[in-house]
C-alpha cells in the first residue's frame, strides 16, 4: 500500500517545505518536492500544514474510580482523539485492588486496549504503594514489558510519602525510566475540605478554593528537592495548572535539572469563574488541579512559548454532567473528577495558539507530539515527519471554521468545556502508519486497529 501526500506546507523533523510526501507500507519513505510516483492514495494538500499526528501523554480512558468508570473506553476515546488529531496515546493506568502489584494493572489495561484502540497506544504504570517487591518489580516492567515511565500521587487515596517518592525516583532512575507526578499537598487539600463542608460551603467554587496554587507549588518544590537528592533523577511533573508552580519549575530547568513540565488546555483556556455558572454547572469543571485565576493564562503560554513547559496533554477523564458530576450537586468533594478534552487539544493549541500567534508551528508541533515521543521513549518511530518514522499525520485546514459543541464531538460525554468556542483552523485528515482513520471529522478507521507501542527510554528531555 502505497500513499502520496501532495503539495502539503509539511513540518519535517528538521526542515519545513511546500512539498510531498511518499508513505510505503506505513512507514515515510520519501520527503521532497514533487514527487513523481504512482501511490495507491494521492491526497491534495495543498495550502494546509501537514504536521506529525498528535502523542496524547496523559488520558484517562475506561478507567474505574470508585464505582463511576469514565465514560470513554479505549474505543470510543481513541475514536475521538482520531478526530482531533491524535494518532497515539499514553494513557495512565487506573489504581487496581489495594496491595495489586505493577502486572496486575497492566493485564487490566491491555485487556481494555487490545481489539478497541483505534490508534496506537501505550500505559504509564502507576505506582500506588512501595515496597521492596514493586521496586523489584520495575525492572520488568521497563525491560520486557515495554513501560519506560510510571506515575504517582501526592493526595488521593494511593497517595505515597516523601521516603517512597524518593526510593521510586532513585529506582526508575536506575533502570532509564522516568517518574511522573500529581503534586498537591494533601494535607492542606483535606484541612480545607473539612472546613468547607461543616461550613456549609458545598458549592462547585469550595473546589478550587480547597486547593489552593500554594498547594500545588509546594508539592511541586517537594518532588523537585527529592529527584534532587535521588541524583538528578529525571521527574515529568503532569497537569501543571498555575505559575506558582511554574516559578519552582522554571529555577530547577535554569539550575540545569531534569524536570519537564506538562500543561492542558482547560488551565490554558478556562478559569476558576467556571466554578460559578448557575445550576451547578460548575460540577463539569471539577478536576484536581482546579481551574486557576485567569492571569495564570498568559504566563502558562509564555511559558510554553518558552519551552518552560516541554508537552501539553489532555488529562481526558470524561463524566456526564447529568448523574455522574451531579453527584457533587450538594457537596463538591462527591463530584467525580475530570473533565474531557481528547478531542479537542490539537484544535484549540492550532487555532488560539498558532493561528492567534501566541505560539509558532514548530513549538506547536514539539508540545503535541515530538517532546512526549522524545521524553517517553517513542521517538523517532512517533513524533516526527521523517523518513523512516511511522505514517502517523495530521494534515489541518488553516481556513477551516469550526465552533466547538458538544454535537459535533465523537467524545462519549454529554458535554464539552469547550461548548460555543469559535476556531480557526481544524485537523481534516488523520492518518495512522498510513492508513487514513478520520477525514473531515468523519471517522473512518477499524476498531482494534491501534496497536500496543513498547515503550523504550527517553532519548532527550526536550
Ligand atoms: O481531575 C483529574 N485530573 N482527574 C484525573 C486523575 C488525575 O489526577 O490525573
Ligand atoms: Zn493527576
Ligand atoms: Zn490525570
Amino acid at each position: 500500500m502505497s500513499v502520496l501526500i501532495k503539495n502539503g506546507t509539511i513540518i519535517a523533523e528538521d526542515k519545513e517545505l511546500i512539498g510531498d510526501i511518499y508513505i510505503e507500507n506505513s512507514i515515510i519513505s520519501e520527503i521532497g518536492v514533487n514527487i513523481n510516483k504512482t501511490a495507491d492514495e494521492i491526497i491534495d494538500a495543498s495550502d494546509k500544514f501537514v504536521v506529525p499526528g498528535g502523542i496524547d501523554a496523559h488520558t484517562h480512558l475506561n478507567i474505574h474510580m470508585g464505582d463511576i468508570v469514565a465514560k470513554d473506553d479505549f474505543y470510543t476515546g481513541t475514536e475521538a482523539a482520531a478526530c482531533g488529531g491524535t494518532t497515539s496515546i499514553i494513557d495512565h493506568m487506573g489504581f487496581g485492588p489495594k496491595g495489586c502489584d505493577l502486572h496486575h494493572q497492566l493485564k487490566v489495561y491491555h485487556e481494555y486496549a487490545q481489539g478497541n484502540s483505534v490508534i496506537d497506544y501505550s500505559f504509564h504504570g502507576v505506582i500506588q504503594h512501595v515496597n521492596e517487591n514493586i521496586l523489584e518489580e520495575m525492572e520488568d516492567m521497563v525491560a520486557k514489558e515495554g513501560i519506560s515511565s510510571f506515575k504517582i500521587y501526592l493526595t488521593y487515596d494511593n497517595k505515597v510519602n516523601d521516603e517512597e517518592a524518593l526510593k521510586v525516583l532513585i529506582r526508575l532512575k536506575e533502570l532509564g525510566a522516568i517518574t511522573t507526578v500529581h503534586c498537591e499537598n494533601d494535607g492542606v487539600i483535606n484541612y480545607f475540605r473539612k472546613l468547607f463542608i461543616k461550613e456549609g460551603k458545598i458549592a462547585p467554587i469550595y473546589h478550587a478554593l480547597s486547593r489552593p496554587e500554594e498547594s500545588e507549588a509546594e508539592a511541586v518544590n517537594r518532588m523537585i528537592s527529592l529527584a534532587s537528592v535521588a541524583g538528578n533523577a529525571p521527574l515529568y511533573i503532569v497537569h501543571v495548572s498555575c505559575e506558582k508552580s511554574m516559578e519552582h519549575i522554571i529555577k530547577a530547568q535554569q539550575e540545569g535539572k531534569n524536570v519537564i513540565a506538562e500543561t492542558c488546555p482547560q488551565y490554558l483556556f478556562l478559569d476558576q469563574d467556571k466554578y460559578r455558572e448557575k445550576d451547578m454547572q460548575g460540577l463539569k469543571y471539577i478536576m484536581s488541579p482546579p481551574l486557576r485565576e485567569k492571569e495564570n493564562q498568559n504566563l502558562l503560554w509564555n511559558d510554553i512559548s518558552n519551552n518552560n513547559i516541554q508537552v501539553v496533554a489532555t488529562d481526558h477523564c470524561p463524566f456526564d454532567f447529568k448523574g455522574d458530576k451531579q453527584r457533587g450537586k450538594d457537596d463538591f468533594t462527591k463530584c467525580p473528577n475530570g473533565a474531557p478534552g481528547i478531542e479537542t487539544r490539537i484544535p484549540l493549541l492550532f487555532s488560539e495558539g498558532v493561528m492567534k500567534g501566541k505560539i509558532d508551528i514548530r513549538t506547536f508541533v514539539d508540545m503535541v507530539s515530538t517532546n512526549p515521543a522524545k521524553i517517553f521513549g517513542l521517538y523517532p518511530k512517533k513524533g516526527v515527519i521523517n523518513v523512516g518514522a511511522d505514517a502517523d499525520i495530521v494534515i489541518i485546514d488553516k481556513n477551516r471554521e469550526v465552533t466547538l459543541s458538544k454535537a459535533m464531538l465523537h467524545e462519549n460525554v454529554d458535554y464539552t468545556p469547550y461548548e460555543g468556542m469559535k476556531l480557526k483552523g481544524y485537523p481534516v485528515l488523520t492518518m495512522v502508519r498510513g492508513t487514513v482513520i478520520a477525514r473531515d471529522n468523519v471517522f473512518t478507521g477499524e476498531k482494534g486497529y491501534g496497536e500496543f507501542l513498547s515503550r523504550g527510554k527517553a532519548s532527550k528531555n526536550k
